[in-house]
């Protein structure tokens, strides 16, 4: 399996600067490597399942949870984490009503699905290639109140088009179609998808939007409004390398008529003991100015890690101090080199990830290592491949499982991702490695 592939970027020799930066934002990539709290002598090229927590953010977790852990304070008001909220929401370019900080992205999506007005007939369109968490709660609302899925496969492979992704959807749009929901990459193709194109259609249709975008935050210099989604659920821990057990939930709770002049959706947060305990909400707003906080409803769910909240915030103030358009441009660097070096070695017929349209890319990328094509719906034999490389070379990656459109089988993918504390030489050791075992292997 072998073909032609994109030019790539040059091997860049690392720049070392004489003494201390004067600050994160100049600082140069080896020095950040330095701030995160990384087991040495293992690769680590699986943030899209969790990211390396900077010690900063360690050092949070654990200043707080001990100042907590006398007993003596009132936990509820900090729990709603005023301050973290309007900082975070800040950073991306959205209001603190309008920002929850929650325990992962699964959950907030769940509160998302179950706080829809969704009734008997009505459809919801997503995709085969969403998050267990996203697909699981659509389908109890099905079996619950009778709601209709519609699931697009998505088409994989290295010249998929972001038009044809977004012709699908909107042949699967009917008269009776609500929401449409997915993910802004898809953990298993690593497929970034034309989440602003997809936000224009559903609103052409006056459908409610539903983003997963737990591998989103702090890995794109995302401004969350632009988008014109209602909702994008994210994960704390991934590539925003929070604790575990943080997310972030972006609800749309005004109208920005330039980015969704839809009226906002009908809503019920689930989950709070802030919603009034009598009688009803004001109506939502039909203005850039907020009736009510919409965040705080959902924010106010009993007592919360006070020490992960602040974690959580910790590690966005890094990302501030660096600098998220930095950071977004290193991470799709390396991941341009990664794909190159992945489909000159496997071949580019091998790969489940986009390459060629510019707008589709992102830094997981999804592949077929081995040399015979029915080994790609050999579970046994990418489980045993991603166990090996952990074992035997402390290489860290995972395997994912999808459909593929005319394909009876579902295809097991090798799967790496980029991000800020690796680098060009790890990504070569890591090709070379996963070359030599897939071959032994195959
Ligand atoms: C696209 C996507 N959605 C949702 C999740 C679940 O994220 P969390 O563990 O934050 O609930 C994941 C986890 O890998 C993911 O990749």
């Amino acid at each position: 399996m072998t073909g032609v592939v994109d030019p790539v970027p040059p091997h860049p020799a690392a720049t070392i600067t004489a003494g201390p930066p004067p600050s994160l934002r100049t600082a140069d990539w080896s020095e950040i490597h330095g701030l995160f709290a990384l087991d040495p002598g293992a690769i680590h090229l699986n943030s899209g399942t969790v990211g390396a927590m900077p010690h900063a953010v360690l050092d949070a977790v654990d200043r707080v949870t001990r100042q907590w852990a006398g007993g003596l304070g009132d936990v509820y008001p900090p729990g709603m984490y005023p301050d973290h909220r309007a900082a975070i929401a800040k950073a991306y370019g959205v209001d603190q009503d309008e920002m929850v900080i929650t325990h992962n992205a699964t959950e907030g999506v769940a509160r998302v699905i179950h706080g829809l007005d969704l009734h008997a007939g009505d459809e919801v369109v997503t995709t085969t290639h969403e998050c267990y968490s996203v697909l699981s709660n659509f389908n109890l609302l099905r079996n619950r109140f009778g709601i209709k899925l519609t699931t697009i496969t998505l088409p994989t492979g290295y010249d998929v088009r972001a038009e044809q992704i977004i012709e699908l959807f909107e042949a699967a749009i009917t008269p009776r179609t609500k929401v449409l929901a997915f993910a802004g990459i898809t953990l298993f193709t690593g497929t970034k998808l034309p989440m602003r194109a997809l936000c224009e259609l559903a609103q052409r249709h006056g459908l409610t939007t539903v983003i997963d975008g737990a591998l989103l935050p702090g890995m794109l210099d995302l401004d969350m409004r632009a988008i014109g989604a209602d909702f994008i659920s994210c994960s704390g821990s991934k590539f925003q390398c929070g604790p575990l057990g943080t997310g972030l939930l972006y609800v749309r709770n005004k109208i920005h008529p330039e980015y969704n002049p839809l009226p906002l959706p009908r809503f019920w947060p689930i989950i709070s003991t802030w919603y009034p305990m009598k009688g009803s909400p004001p109506p939502r707003t039909r203005t850039s100015l907020e009736s009510d906080n919409m965040g705080d409803y959902l924010q106010s769910a009993g007592s919360a890690s006070i020490a992960r909240g602040a974690g959580l915030a910790t590690a966005c103030a890094l990302w501030d101090e660096i600098g998220r358009d930095r950071i977004e441009r290193r991470i799709m660097l390396l991941a341009e080199y990664a794909r190159y070096r992945v489909a000159e070695r496997f071949g580019r017929d091998a790969m489940y990830s986009p390459g060629a349209d510019r707008v589709l890319k992102s830094p997981l990328i999804a592949f077929h290592p081995f040399r015979r094509p029915e080994d790609a719906w050999n579970v046994k034999k990418i489980h045993e491949f991603t166990m090996r490389l952990q074992r035997e070379h402390r290489l860290f990656t995972r395997w994912t499982e999808f459909d593929v459109p005319g394909s009876p089988h579902q295809h097991y993918a090798s799967r790496i991702t980029t991000h800020i504390f690796n680098d060009f030489d790890e990504i070569d050791k890591a090709v070379d490695i996963m070359a030599g075992l897939a071959a032994e292997m195959s």
